[in-house]
């Protein structure tokens, strides 16, 4: 049976200009934790060309992919129910990422300027099931597909994430752009990667110098400031988000509190 199915209850994007700040890692463990919370989440990588949900998420294809992959793009008939490609099950989060689709050492040859139209139609044609939340991990820079995301899919919020740096809150600026101009609401920010805490004697160091850069990400609400943690990155790597397998842990305990608080922000948005 050809049909639309049921849209997310509310779709919300993760991201900031800047690459490397852990967006990929902190939409993976806010979805984690969400789920956690008793919420039906959703989780589709939007990073085309770098696309590193699976390997977070510990669904990976390290070979390479069996034939020619075609994306589905372009078709204009709703999918039938079976033609749906499956959403991946992992930590009680339902996910899609086109790098499960590809080798690790395989590049989508997509032109950029389609990335939007790939992002619609996945949201359409993932077998998502009842979603309360589908969380959109998004690229750096300010190329496709921000704004055909912030214009045609017009999420119900955006989370930004960037780290203490000047240049990273310039970047996250300048992608907000998008989203400010279709007047997408800002749910918060998280900052990451704001500190660390030495094991050996428990004090708190500042790695970079903080910048408020004026109009920036940190002049909204603060969903979480997150400490540079060695334990987040071994956890990403190794596919077991540290909500997931550290739940007691302080950097979990940032994450959960980082979700209580977007639940609570995007209730104030719109009534559910
Ligand atoms: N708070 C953190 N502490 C330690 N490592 C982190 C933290 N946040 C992210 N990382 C690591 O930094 C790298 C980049 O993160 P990633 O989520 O891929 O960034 P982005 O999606 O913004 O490019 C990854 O190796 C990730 O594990
Ligand atoms: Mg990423």
């Amino acid at each position: 049976m050809r049909a639309q199915q049921e849209k997310p209850q509310r779709i919300v994007a993760v991201g900031s200009g800047k690459g490397g700040v852990g967006k990929s890692t902190v939409a993976v463990n806010l979805a984690v934790a969400l789920a956690a919370l008793g919420h039906q989440v959703g989780l589709l990588d939007t990073d085309i060309h770098g696309p590193d949900v699976g390997v977070m998420l510990g669904a990976r294809r390290r070979g390479g992919a069996a034939g020619e992959v075609m994306l589905p793009i372009g078709h204009r008939e709703p999918l039938t129910e079976v033609a749906r490609m499956p959403a991946v099950e992992r930590f009680g989060v339902r996910t899609f990422s086109v790098g499960m689709l590809i080798g690790e050492r395989q590049a989508v040859k997509l032109d950029g300027r389609f990335a939007g139209m790939l992002v619609q139609q996945l949201i359409a044609d993932v077998a998502w099931g009842p979603l309360d939340v589908l969380l959109l991990d998004l690229p750096p820079g300010t190329a496709e597909p921000h704004e055909t995301v912030a214009r045609q899919v017009k999420p119900d919020g955006v989370v930004l994430v960037t780290t203490p740096q000047e240049v990273a809150q310039i970047d996250t600026a300048r992608m907000l752009q998008f989203y400010e101009a279709a007047h997408v609401p800002v749910l918060g920010t998280i900052l990451n990667m704001s500190y660390f805490v030495c094991p050996d004697c428990g004090a708190r160091h500042t790695i970079w110098p903080r910048h408020d850069t004026a109009g920036g990400p940190l002049a909204y609400p603060i969903l979480a400031e997150l400490p540079l943690t060695p334990a987040i990155a071994s956890a990403g790597d190794a596919g077991r988000p540290i909500v997931a397998i550290q739940p007691e842990s302080a950097a979990a305990a940032a994450f959960f509190e980082a979700a209580r608080r977007f639940w609570a922000r995007l209730g104030e948005t719109k009534a559910p």
